[in-house]
């Protein structure tokens, strides 16, 4: 079949009332991608129980909706970092995005601007970030790993504000990649790496998916990191990157450091306990993100929904509190936000439609869960996002022993 039919029949799957939530998306991508891409995007850390816990933890909290109450013009409109967005949610950085789709970061950034709302984009990405910031008529923040060292970071600091990004967000919690056991099982590293004769046994899935298999190729194959340059020798390979993380540790002293090379607003990404936040608080941040990195680091760590409250109260209102994790719905954002949040970050719930769509399966992920934002208010009877407290939820007791 060629692309463009495959494109225009994707995006009629995308219309037709079979796409009503973020699952169905997450089958959609199931269905084109190769079973190693898939499950890269879907999979978490060794038992993966952080992974389903953040999503189980957004049913054991409860709405307390206000009857007779009726609510003419809904206000989902909100601020981050100084920009207004029209919801409360953003894209999450996603490394690899390139590899669920050739338009990846570009599409998703673009999808992103075109429903007033920002996107962060990975470090781990295939197209420049001049490319995604030109693409989006939102706010595009960066999402710092030092890999490559502080030379890599200081070229990529320059471009970042030389290109007009508007935040910088630094993630703290990869100090190695997790043990995602699905990748090694899939032959990641083998499909990723060098050498043809180790692809082997892997291809037959790949040609099992024609539809991803040409636009993969017609993409040039495996994307080079085009915001990792390395000084002398060019954009870094997008091979098992699992050991340059482990030498890029993000540190706070690295922190202090990034602080000099960027006048700009920072984000601390990854915080799970209270005295983190302060600490963000101490050194400088505009925000943090309470987040597990979706399950995806150390497992059997608190969902994220549950660690929001300490993180809120150690925060004491000096900087904005973002989270992610888990979040399917929009009347998970919309607990998310009774308990303190700002704004939420989605990973995987656009990225499935990145995968299964490229740019229209994101911009559907989002006006599903904007939709569902907007009934979900109009059912508790609240007119603003920014009206939502604790008063419209009830928690488990068990929570508030943290
Ligand atoms: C496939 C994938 C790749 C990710 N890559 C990065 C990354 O490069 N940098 C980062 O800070 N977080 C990364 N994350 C974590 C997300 O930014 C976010 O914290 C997480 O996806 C939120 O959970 P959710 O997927 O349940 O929404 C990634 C997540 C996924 C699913």
């Amino acid at each position: 079949m060629p692309l463009s039919e495959i494109a225009m029949s994707a995006n009629s799957a995308l219309r037709s009332s079979q796409v009503v939530n973020i699952e169905d998306l997450r089958r959609l991508a199931q269905r084109r991608l190769p079973k190693a891409v898939f499950d890269y995007l879907d999979g978490g850390a060794e038992a993966e129980a952080t992974l389903a816990e953040n999503c189980r933890a957004f049913r054991d909290v409860i709405f307390r909706p206000r009857g007779a109450v009726a609510v003419a013009d809904c206000n989902l409109k909100t601020k981050v970092l100084g920009h207004e967005i029209s919801f409360p949610a953003m894209l999450a950085p996603v490394g690899y995005s390139r590899l669920m789709d050739p338009g990846g970061e570009v599409s998703a950034a673009r999808a992103a601007g075109l429903a007033a709302t920002g996107y962060i984009l990975s470090t781990i990405s295939g197209h420049k970030m001049e490319d995604v910031r030109a693409a989006s008529q939102g706010p595009v923040c960066y999402q710092l790993y030092l890999l490559g060292g502080r030379a890599a970071a200081e070229g990529a600091l320059d471009r970042a504000r030389r290109a007009g990004l508007s935040a910088l967000v630094i993630t703290v919690d990869t100090p190695v990649a997790g043990m995602r056991e699905r990748d090694p099982r899939n032959g990641m590293k083998e499909l990723l790496g060098p050498s043809l004769l180790a692809k082997i046994p892997y291809l037959a899935e790949l040609l099992a998916h024609p539809g991803w298999l040409t636009s993969f190729l017609l993409d040039g194959g495996l994307p080079k990191l085009e915001n990792i340059v390395i000084p002398g020798k060019g954009p870094m390979d997008l091979v098992d990157i699992s050991a340059a993380l482990a030498a890029a540790t993000v540190t706070w002293e690295d922190l202090r450091w990034i602080r000099q090379q960027w006048t700009g607003p920072i984000v601390v990404k990854g915080i799970l306990i209270g005295d983190d936040a302060r600490r963000a608080v101490d050194e400088g941040a505009a925000a943090v993100v309470v987040s597990n990195h979706g399950g995806r680091q150390l497992d059997s760590v608190s969902a994220t929904l549950r660690a929001l409250p300490e993180i809120v109260a150690a925060a004491n209102g000096q900087i904005e509190i973002l989270m992610d994790g888990g979040v399917r719905r929009g009347g998970d954002i919309v607990k998310a936000l009774c308990l303190g949040a700002r704004a939420v970050l989605i990973g995987r719930a656009y990225a499935y439609g990145l995968a299964a769509a490229g740019q229209a399966g994101v911009a559907r992920a989002l006006e599903i869960l904007k939709t569902d934002v907007e009934r979900t208010l109009r059912l508790l009877g609240c007119a603003s996002v920014e009206q939502l407290d604790r008063s419209y939820v009830e928690v488990p007791a068990a929570w508030g022993a943290r």
